[in-house]
């Protein structure tokens, strides 16, 4: 390990656990820590992106904002890994919904994550990479959530590089052609950088609104369908 603290990170070593929950918002990574977590310490407040460790259940575990958008995500997950040593990286976020079936408040994994970015132009593959996530991490949650009677769709996911896009829905029409699920702007970063350097990760998303059809979440929803994605999250660590 070296270069503690980072330009993004004032954490010491040893402050962060071995598995980390990625929320987007810090403040949501503020609610969680505040609401599950036992005998918390926070690590980070650099540009207000919190990161907290404690105990869930009595294991530790830690939770860090990774703000929106593949860079964003890019930097905090190679961070965590190659800086301070994380194993598991565990998204949680939202997402608009591409696939008809999915409605607000839906728990959605993502086993693949398309991308229109360009962020694996940095490995010089020879070819296109399908960035998967962790199958043992996908495998658990799956038998956690059908633990808990929680429904959750498993499939391919798209991460967007725009969310305000000249091409209106013209784009999503085309993934959705292909199967996609459902757009967020993250998890194929962060499938990648754990890919690279053989770590494990998944994502997992709640659906927040519609884009082909206009329907958005309630607060209400989105706190209970936050609440089932974060079960399924805490328990997976
Ligand atoms: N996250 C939540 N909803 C989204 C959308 N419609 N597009 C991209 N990311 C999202």
């Amino acid at each position: 390990m070296s270069n503690i603290p980072t330009p993004h990170n004032n954490a010491k070593i040893g402050e962060i656990a071995d598995t980390v929950l990625l929320p987007g918002d810090p403040l949501r990574a503020k609610f969680i820590a505040d609401t599950y977590l036992e005998d918390v310490i926070q690590y980070n407040t650099v540009r207000g992106m919190f990161g907290y460790t404690g105990y869930y259940k009595g294991k530790r575990i830690s939770v860090q904002g990774s703000g929106m958008g593949i860079p964003s995500i890019g930097i905090y997950s190679y961070e965590l890994i190659h800086f301070y040593g994380v194993k598991n990286l565990i998204r949680i976020g939202s997402a608009g919904a591409i696939n008809e079936s999915l409605k607000p408040h839906d728990v959605v994994i993502g086993m693949g994550a398309c991308t229109d970015s360009n962020y694996a132009s940095q490995y010089n593959l020879p070819g296109t990479y399908a960035p998967i996530a962790s199958y043992e991490l996908m495998q658990r949650a799956i038998d956690i959530a059908n633990n808990q009677g929680i429904k959750v769709t498993v499939g391919n996911i798209l991460s967007n590089d725009v969310f305000y896009s000249d091409a209106g829905l013209d784009n999503l029409s085309k993934w959705k052609k292909m199967g996609v699920l459902c757009v967020e702007m993250e998890a194929a970063a962060l499938y990648m950088n754990a890919a690279r350097a053989d770590v494990n990760a998944l994502v997992i998303l709640t659906i927040s609104d519609c884009p082909f059809t206009g329907e958005e979440c309630s607060a209400h929803d989105r706190q209970v369908a936050f609440t089932k994605m974060m079960e399924i999250a805490l328990e997976l660590a």
